[in-house]
């Protein structure tokens, strides 16, 4: 817990807030610097709705037909696999009670931690913390102990990969064991390899093993002498315990572009079986114990665009991918290991990537999916309700500048109960349905300039709508076919007049009101010249803290096409006039910038980390109550450490043990294996790593 001295003060080249230049080359392959890849002329606001709609007059989400699954909450079939041994008991039967309490209405007592540039990760008086998991770990029965010195893409494979970023935590047998689930974003080569000189000297081995390191880890945890620490199972079978990586795991593509021309290549004839996952952001956990998980920035991985047919350029350029220069500033060189990184060789294998995945943590056997039905954009993750219908709503973000909001409603019905037959269901509720961009209408167009000065009814709000894109093979875009539509999804909204948005990160419904959460991080682009301007959802030009926005869907129905929008929280130093809070006290608010990845506790209060804090200080972790008298009571709960970026997070639903990933520690220009900005968590080198939270009289959080 002690602050350890930081090395040597790098000075980083810092490009947004206090994210660093090297963490744009490596994350995004330096995005910024290209052109926005949205050119598109659609109108955004358009056709302004008059309805005016104050916040307390919203439709209230009411019952929703959700189940939570987690601790606390009932559970879906979190069925065991035919290969496994045990049947994990669910916690429905291990008795988590929720604790007492509203909902969302706050009950967040921990003392907030004051904005620092420690390298350290730092919780409020009377929690204390630990990391789980860091890069490196084993995590398959049998693999080796990390060395830095010796490392192979073989050991890499059975090893935690590197910059750890979406966290869940599905039960295993209720109070003892769980299933951590984590996402492997991206490498930092500077940071892993000692010697480093440059991506072209890394050796083809060395590259194999960046690519074993992305993906994801499953690890089974068990719980520390009934507090709220847990820690990885590290004796017996673990027969859960697994890798999925870039370099050799398979997926099956379903859906309806599964099989179409624009996913065949040379290697996969039929365009069903895809190698490897790209760049897995955030995600979520469905009601039926799988894990989503979204490939974000996949364009970087990709040469040789300046090499395709002309007619295919415009569609890798609006997903970012070069097609001007055979090799990009930015790329990985992967094609040096494996040339269907070469769209020159390969040019669908780009399409193969940009989509939603599903994987069953509870059947260690089964092949990983990505689902087409869910759209291909840079998707930052998704989460699912249960509709009151029954069909199960997926809301999902973009994340680029000026890109969109999307939601895919199945076309199936949720079964539920523990049966292997629900489950079976339930498992293929996401491989058709419709899919909707949103549209996002004003009420005070005329007062927006682009300041952040609140409209004189009150609020940044308004109503919008879902528009349909395709609803299984049938497309609802002008001279798109459904598959054309689902792999070229960003084109599509082009065309129906989707609305530009800042960046739209996590976007995720409680579960307990039915109402829908947007992180916005940041778009320092907006209402630059030939950009477009602030709007009343993006109500700031050259944005650079970011906002929240809450969606609440028409008469509680979220598998409905019609609903009103409005802005909890507009980021900044409270201090800022342009800075919102839902009209709560400024005074007693923590500073925030760059709201990334949302979550919720089991009492429903909103959890929010960031990405890239423009105020100077470390990334964080963020409590607010939505409902109620505390409504914009916002608290920072934690800060990571130098250079890194907090992501998760994930609160157990008995809300006993709060999960964040420190992503991408040290992360500063000039920094190296032998020269690091951080020396977290080890006290050597920066280390990625998940860290869980948890209080020392073994509380709930905040309560
Ligand atoms: Fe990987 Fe959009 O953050
Ligand atoms: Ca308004
Ligand atoms: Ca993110």
């Amino acid at each position: 817990m002690s602050d350890r001295p930081r090395l040597l003060p790098l000075l980083g080249a810092t490009r947004h807030g206090s994210r660093d230049a090297m963490t744009c080359l490596y994350r995004c392959g330096n995005a910024c610097d290209h052109p926005v890849p949205n050119t598109s002329d659609n109108a955004y606001f358009g056709d302004v709705v008059n309805a005016e709609v104050s916040r307390r007059g919203l439709v209230r989400g009411g019952a929703v037909g959700a189940l939570v699954l987690g601790f606390g909450g009932a559970v879906a079939g979190a069925a065991p696999a035919a290969a496994t041994p045990a049947a994990p008991v669910v916690p429905e039967a291990a008795g988590f009670a929720r604790p007492a309490g509203g909902v969302g209405n706050g009950a967040l007592t921990f003392k907030p931690v004051p904005p620092n540039t420690l390298d350290s990760l730092v919780v409020p008086n009377g929690y204390d913390h630990a990391v789980v998991m860091r890069w490196g770990d084993p995590v398959v029965p049998g693999a080796p102990e990390f060395d830095l010195h010796a490392q192979t893409a073989a050991a890499q494979a059975r090893q935690f990969g590197y910059n750890n970023d979406f966290v869940g935590v599905l039960p295993l047998d209720g109070r003892r064991r769980a299933l951590l689930v984590v996402n492997h974003e991206y490498t930092n080569e500077d940071l892993m390899f000692p010697g480093f000189t440059g991506q072209d000297a890394l050796s083809v081995e060395q590259l194999r093993i960046a690519m074993a390191a992305h993906g994801m880890s499953v690890v089974e945890l068990e719980r520390v002498d009934g507090t709220g620490q847990w820690r990885p199972v590290t004796k017996g079978r673990r027969p859960y315990n697994r890798r999925v990586t870039a370099l050799a795991t398979k997926f099956e593509l379903t859906g309806p572009a599964a099989g179409s021309a624009h996913l065949r290549t040379a290697a996969d004839p039929k365009g069903r079986t895809v190698v490897g996952t790209l760049n897995n952001c955030a995600g979520g956990v469905t009601p039926w114990g799988t894990v989503l998980s979204g490939e974000e920035n996949f364009n970087q991985y990709f040469v040789g665009g300046d090499a395709v047919a002309e007619e295919v350029k415009p569609k890798l350029a609006r997903y970012g991918v070069t097609t001007t220069t055979r090799y990009p500033s930015g790329s990985r060189k992967w094609e040096r290991a494996d040339e269907r990184f070469d769209l020159a060789k390969h040019p669908n294998e780009a399409n193969r990537h940009g989509w939603i995945v599903e994987i069953d943590p509870y059947d260690p056997e089964s092949r990983p999916r990505k689902h087409t039905a869910l759209g291909r954009f840079k998707h930052e993750g998704a989460n699912v309700i249960v509709a009151r219908s029954g069909h199960v709503v997926a809301y999902m973000g973009d994340d680029e500048r000026f890109d969109y909001l999307y939601k895919f409603v199945s076309d199936k019905k949720f079964m539920k109960g523990n049966s292997w037959v629900a489950r079976r269901h339930n498992l293929t509720l996401l491989e058709s349905g419709t899919l909707y961009v949103a549209k996002l209408d004003e009420t005070s167009a005329g007062e927006i300039d682009g300041s952040g000065r609140l409209p004189s009814d009150g609020a940044f709000n308004g109503r919008g709508r879902w528009i349909r894109l395709v609803s299984g093979n049938r497309s609802y875009v002008d001279g798109m076919t459904a598959a054309d539509v689902l792999t070229f999804t960003r084109l599509a909204g082009d065309k129906v007049g989707a609305t530009k948005m800042d960046r739209p990160e996590d976007v995720e419904p409680s579960l307990l009101t039915g109402k829908v959460y947007v992180a916005l991080t940041n778009n320092t682009d907006r209402g630059k010249a030939g950009k477009p301007a602030a709007d009343e959802a993006n109500p700031r030009n050259l944005n650079k803290h970011g906002q929240v926005l809450e969606l609440v869907e028409d008469r509680g129905d979220n598998a409905g096409e019609t609903f009103a929008w409005s802005l909890p929280i507009v980021a900044g130093d409270p201090a800022d006039p342009s800075t919102f809070f839902a009209g709560y006290d400024k005074t007693k608010v923590s500073p925030i910038s760059c709201p990334d990845n949302v979550a919720f506790d089991a009492t429903g209060n909103l959890w929010i980390s960031t990405d890239g804090n423009a105020l100077g200080s470390n990334d964080g972790l963020f409590a607010t109550a939505v409902e109620g008298p505390k409504r914009g009571h916002l608290k920072q709960f934690l800060t990571v450490p130098v250079g890194a970026e907090a992501c998760g997070p994930f609160i157990t639903g008995d809300n006993r043990s709060v999960f964040v990933a420190v992503q991408h520690p040290g992360e500063l220009i000039g920094a190296s294996v032998e020269n690091p900005a951080s020396n977290w968590p080890d006290g050597d080198f920066a280390k990625p790593g998940v860290v869980v939270a948890w209080r020392l009289d073994g509380g709930p959080i905040g309560s």
